[in-house]
């Protein structure tokens, strides 16, 4: 496609120049009707048992995209006292948050204990420490189904080499625990790992764990994870992750499932990069265009510190270019690398790329920055976090969080 910012219609109006003069740069702007669309869509992943879709909101936890969540009738998971304390705070009912923990304290645990949120543990010590916490409670436990899938090494989840899940050897051990503690083992997890476009792994994962939950008598629950991939090189036409065709696949194993286990507990997914990707970009100011050694730099305020995902994993994200608040016609174009304004070799925002020739004071647009983006921003190099907007249905525009101040980020440290 020649401009998805045109083809989504994305500022609904708005001019981007204004946007960040109103704002700041960089940016991070949202479409309300995009991400509520791709959240509704993964509530219907499973219609004809009970189901829940749990946005995952480690990819984004703004308050007010959790609001959005809670309004399309997503649950939500949670990794810890944080982000259960952030899903409270949207109004989210206990009883509509999972936690699911990882090599979390007994404080973490009796957070979730005193609030009753219902909690997976992901090894048997874990198991052991809840039930000492919480003795005749009712909890879930993350199983390995041995399969893991995921666009880099670093968030494959499941599998031989990874820290998460029992192992299919420990269940029996589960069994004991649950026996010592007179624990309810009331449902089963697994995340294979983020980001598959081809949804063959999952299946194989799903199956296994339907095989494995046959072991466990009156589940209340199972939850298979997140993991549904976006299209991040849409410039290039890549298709969208097939959800038509996965229901299809889906909808066979679970049917076998219910069968022979007699009874369809509550299926649970927990999508969070396919519920906020694509209703995100970051608009950032090009400062600067230099050649070294051969090479030519745009050089941006888009740092790793704003958005990490291409330093941390080499992760691609389209980049569109921006004059006088207009998309740059992708006709002239020139290989380029892309960088930020921090301080590390590393700092590169996309790498030998063909991009509309860019000169200082054009805005670049980066794509699909929904996801894992300002979650996993940081005000490394002292750079204060840019702040939040989201374009409304209406197409009024609303900040949704302010940008970070250098007072911000001095409140925090004692005087010297
Ligand atoms: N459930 C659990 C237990 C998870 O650990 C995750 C992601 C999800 C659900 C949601 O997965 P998703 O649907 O978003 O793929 N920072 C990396 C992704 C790390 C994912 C960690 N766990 C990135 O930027 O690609």
């Amino acid at each position: 496609m020649e401009s998805y910012v045109n083809n989504s219609d994305f500022f609904k109006g708005n001019n981007p120049e204004d946007l960040v003069a109103q704002y700041g740069s960089p940016l991070y702007v949202y479409n309300e009707e995009i991400l509520r669309t791709h959240m509704d869509a993964v509530a219907k992943v499973i219609t004809k048992y009970p189901y829940t879709a749990n946005y995952s909101i480690k990819a984004n936890s703004n308050l007010h995209i959790l609001k959005l969540a809670l309004e399309e009738g997503n649950n939500c998971d949670a990794m810890g006292i944080g982000e259960m304390s952030m899903l409270l705070a949207a109004g989210f009912p206990t009883d509509r948050i999972f936690f699911v923990s990882n090599n979390v304290s007994a404080e973490e645990l009796q957070f979730a204990i005193d609030h009753n949120i219902m909690t997976s543990l992901d090894s048997l010590c874990q198991l052991e420490l809840f039930g000492t916490l919480n003795p005749g409670g009712k909890c879930a436990v993350r199983i390995n189904p041995g399969v893991g899938a995921g666009h880099h090494d670093k968030v494959i989840t499941a599998g031989k080499k990874t820290k998460f899940g029992i192992a299919e050897e420990d269940i029996d051990q589960i069994f004991e625990i649950a026996k010592k503690y007179n624990l309810t083992i009331a449902g089963i997890n697994q995340h294979i790992g983020s980001l598959f476009m081809d949804p063959e792994p999952y299946l194989k994962a799903v199956t296994n764990l339907l095989r494995i939950a046959m072991r466990f008598e009156n589940l209340e629950f199972i939850d298979f994870g997140g993991g549904y991939g976006i299209p991040y090189h849409k410039l290039d036409d890549e298709a969208e992750y097939n959800m038509e065709d996965f229901k299809k696949r889906l909808e066979p194993i679970l049917d076998k499932f219910v069968e022979e286990y007699g009874s369809a507990p509550l299926f649970k997914s927990e999508p969070g990069r396919y519920c906020v990707a694509e209703g995100c970009v970051i608009l950032g100011r090009v400062q600067s265009v230099k050649q070294n050694a051969g090479k030519k730099y745009v050089g941006t305020d888009i740092g790793m510190n704003v958005l990490v995902r291409p330093s941390m994993y080499d992760s691609w994200h389209d980049v569109e270019v921006l004059r006088d608040g207009k998309v740059v016609p992708r006709t002239d174009l020139e290989e380029v690398t892309v960088t930020g304004n921090i301080c590390e070799s590393g700092d590169l925002l996309a790498k030998d790329r063909m991009l509309p020739k860019m000169q200082r004071g054009d805005l670049a647009c980066v794509l699909d920055a929904g996801a894992y983006g300002y979650s996993m921003a940081s005000p490394y190099n002292s750079r204060p976090r840019p702040a939040e907007v989201m374009i409304q249905k209406d197409g009024s525009v609303k900040l949704i969080r302010r940008r970070e101040t250098v007072e911000d980020l001095l409140r925090y440290m004692q005087e010297v």
